[in-house]
């Protein structure tokens, strides 16, 4: 059992800011920015919302599978960005493209979320029978939660969706999703406010185990310690996955890794003992866009050729949680 990817589109806002925009703001420059991460430029948004991008890119990916959107019977979505607690990304997408007919809900999975969503949807599409599409989006403005202070992190981040029409197929397929939480201090953004009009003085007060300083609603991460993780949860997510189904990953043609940070790139396909030349790299153009990096850069390669059906792709991802999954199919 596999699932196929019958439609594919993607968004990115038109505003663009490149490195030179980027030293406007804070103490930075194009020649740190392209040698320790190679991103050049990232789009982010001008005022539109995470579930509007979002619903362009689930637009484009539902006119590409060429379906009646009334088929679509799930949407999954993934974000870390959207404006709201409640509803979800994708009860909005919904909506706005009209997939009346879809159940719909979000998955948290940071940076890995395109992946966790993925082989969820492989898990619904295999349990029901009555189940043709399920529309997955992952959209994020990371823009929203970025510390345009703190030039160690503001550099790295852009916004952009992407989307992708699913449905069964007996096509290779294989997946293998992990997390540690004890690495959940590396990477965080905290959220709302907790107190209440009936807070007592004799409260328990657990601790979250975040940094106490930390206090505003921006993306906060010890840099080397996400490093050193992200490289060993690449090969490590791309190798249980092919494990579980015997396959070499010498096998795979080409590989989709979450667009981070070149270097994470170049180590983890080292460390695969696979040819950088198999990976496929936008992040010189779109930065990192969390969950919305994998289809993004995936929806680029198709679209150039780099990736043709029949090909082996191996999606592979780590972020916030922490969490790593790779799912590897048949194009
Ligand atoms: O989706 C997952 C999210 N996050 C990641 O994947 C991030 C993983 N980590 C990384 O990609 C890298 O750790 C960074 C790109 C964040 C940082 O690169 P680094 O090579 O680890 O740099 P560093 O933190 O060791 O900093 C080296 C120097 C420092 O200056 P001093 O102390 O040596 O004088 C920093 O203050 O570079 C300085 N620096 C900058 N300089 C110019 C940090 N950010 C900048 C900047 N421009 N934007």
């Amino acid at each position: 059992m596999g699932v196929n990817i019958l439609g594919i589109g993607s968004y990115v806002p038109p505003l663009t800011v490149d490195n030179d925009m980027m030293s406007t703001i804070v103490d930075t420059n194009d020649e740190w920015i392209t040698t320790r991460t190679g991103i050049k430029t990232r789009h982010m948004v001008n005022g539109e919302s995470t579930w509007y991008i979002g619903a362009q890119a689930a637009k484009a990916a539902v006119l590409n599978a060429g379906i009646d959107v009334k088929d679509i019977g799930l949407i999954i979505d993934s974000t870390i960005t959207l404006e709201f607690h409640t509803p979800s990304a994708a009860c909005l997408i919904q909506r706005e493209i009209g997939a009346e007919n879809a159940a719909c809900f979000d998955i948290g999975a940071a940076c890995s979320g395109f992946v966790y969503g993925f082989d969820t949807a492989m898990r619904y599409l295999m349990t029901d029978d009555s189940l043709k599409y399920v529309l997955l989006v992952a959209n994020e403005a990371l823009s929203r939660i970025t510390n345009f202070e703190d030039r160690s992190s503001c550099v790295l981040f852009g916004d952009g969706a992407a989307a992708v029409v699913l449905e069964k197929s007996d096509k290779l397929f294989t997946s293998w999703l992990g997390a540690d939480g004890n690495g959940a201090k590396f990477l965080y953004c905290r959220s709302g406010k907790a107190d209440h009009p009936f807070m007592t003085e004799d409260r328990e007060n657990v601790h979250d185990g975040m940094d106490d300083s930390i206090t505003h609603e921006y993306i906060f991460q010890d840099g080397k310690e996400v490093y050193k993780f992200a490289t060993k949860a690449l090969p490590t997510a791309a190798l249980n996955a092919a494990k579980k189904i015997d396959m070499d990953i010498g096998d795979v043609d080409v590989f989709v890794p979450h667009q981070a940070n070149v270097r994470i790139i170049e180590t983890a396909a080292k460390n695969l003992g696979v040819s950088l030349d198999k990976f496929v790299l936008t992040l010189d153009r779109f930065g990192n866009t969390s969950s919305a990096s994998i289809p993004l850069a995936f929806d680029d390669a198709v679209r150039t050729g780099r990736i043709k059906r029949g090909d082996k792709v191996c999606f592979v991802g780590f972020g916030a949680g922490l969490t790593l999954g790779s799912v590897i199919f048949e194009y």
